[in-house]
């Protein structure tokens, strides 16, 4: 997938830099030269030998040193290659990045480029909240910097939670997306997808079946197209695709929130199954039963995101796809739910219980548009994925 490509990669300091010799390793293994850089904090994690080794390539290290230059200045070393990539990329490299700092080789390098920056973020959980970074990693992606990552997960700190890098497949997907010239290189796509939980009480809660796959499959789809992805998901049954920013939502007045702030994007693909429903007053302690007394739930209405983001007067992304599953009269509702949503296109599909279709592999779809409804033969979600994908890229691209 890199075959043939040169990547820079600043290795910054955090613990998570024993995971870019795996990465070295495995871009290699992709076809791709692979020329190191050490921030002076990254030796305290790696050696310059153990780079160099894996990298076949000398690590570069210092913005001073002499031979370093005469073999290859820092402005050539950051304009011979076609993408620089950051892993792990510290709060500090990012606070650098952000503020425009050059007083070490890998802050200088990523100053003196004019190439695609990809980063992979690494941090404590509460650093990588903190506003100051929040703000530094928005800036960075209007200024176009590509992102990957952070996981969430158990800390080397020993807390929880969003700040661990990518896993290296994620890093390698993401790097090869950024390198391709697939149709849509340049353009941000964001994708909901898996179903929403509206909690009863801290144990219980109401939600729709879906198990996000076809959401999952039109993502990696759109990111094959060089497309820039972020994945709004609600807790579905298959694991995100690697490669597109994560963001893990739970309700769909989270989901909302998310999609509002991943916004601009240039299409919006809505296939979550959000539910329709919360419950008005949730409990905060678990309900217990009570001699057989039955509780009553009242319910309140959720947000619709698909039809609002589809009715923004301003930031409206110029196509906006919904989704509409039905058990009956599958074209005629779907034809007016398009119309009351307000969304350019609808790709509507039967999920009567004999199609097989909620939790399969198959689907079998109707793209409804402006123009009329074109029914799709049913095949693989990831061929449905694939096809979807095309017909934005011939849209927007
Ligand atoms: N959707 C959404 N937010 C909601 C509900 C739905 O964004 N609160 C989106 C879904 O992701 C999907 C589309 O709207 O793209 C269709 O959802 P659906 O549940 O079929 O529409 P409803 O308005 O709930 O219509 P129905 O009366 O059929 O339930």
């Amino acid at each position: 997938m890199l075959h043939g490509k040169t990547i820079l990669l600043i290795i910054g300091g955090g613990i998570a830099a024993f995971k870019s010799l795996d990465l070295i390793r495995r871009m290699r293994d992709e076809g791709a030269r692979v020329v190191p850089v050490l921030t002076k904090t990254a030796e305290e994690f790696v050696t310059p030998l153990s780079v160099s080794a894996l990298s076949a390539e000398k690590t570069y290290r210092d913005l001073f040193d002499l031979t370093d230059e005469a073999e290859m200045g820092h402005i050539e070393l950051s304009r011979a290659a076609d993408l620089i990539v950051v892993a792990p990329a510290t709060a500090d490299l990012i606070g650098k990045m952000a503020n425009g700092l050059a007083n070490d080789l890998a802050s200088t390098l990523l100053m003196a480029t004019d190439k695609r920056v990809l980063i992979a973020p690494s941090m404590n959980v509460r650093m990588w909240h903190h506003p100051a970074c929040q703000r530094n990693v928005a800036t960075l992606k209007s200024d176009g910097v590509l992102c990957v990552g952070p996981d969430e997960g158990n800390m080397a700190c020993g807390e929880f939670g969003l700040g661990r890098m990518a896993e290296v497949p994620d890093i390698i997907a993401a790097t090869s997306a950024a390198l391709s010239d697939g149709p849509l290189k340049g353009k941000h796509v964001l994708v909901t997808s898996g179903p929403t939980h509206e909690l009863i009480d801290p144990v219980r809660y109401i939600a729709n079946r879906s198990s996000g796959a076809q959401g999952t499959a039109i993502a990696s789809a759109l990111r094959d197209l060089g497309a820039e992805v972020t994945f709004v998901t609600g807790p579905a049954d298959v694991p995100p695709p690697a490669g597109v920013t994560v963001v893990a939502v739970e309700t769909a007045r989270e989901m909302k929130e998310a999609v509002e702030a991943a916004l601009p994007a240039d299409a919006a693909v809505f296939a979550a199954a959000v539910a329709d429903w919360r419950v008005a007053s949730q409990s905060g302690s678990k309900i217990k039963k009570k001699d057989g007394a039955l509780p009553v739930l009242e319910f309140a209405e959720n947000p619709d995101i698909l039809a609002s983001v589809s009715q923004m007067e301003k930031g409206r992304p110029p196509l906006v796809v919904g989704f509409a599953a039905e058990t009956d009269q599958v074209l005629e509702h779907a034809t007016a739910k398009r119309l009351r949503k307000g969304c350019d296109w609808i790709v509507a599909n039967d999920v009567s219980p004999e199609t097989g279709i909620m939790g399969g592999a198959e689907n079998a779809v109707t793209l409804i548009s402006e123009v009329g409804a074109e029914v799709w033969q049913r095949m693989g979600k990831t061929d449905v994925a694939r096809k979807l994908a095309l017909r934005i890229a011939d849209e927007i691209a």
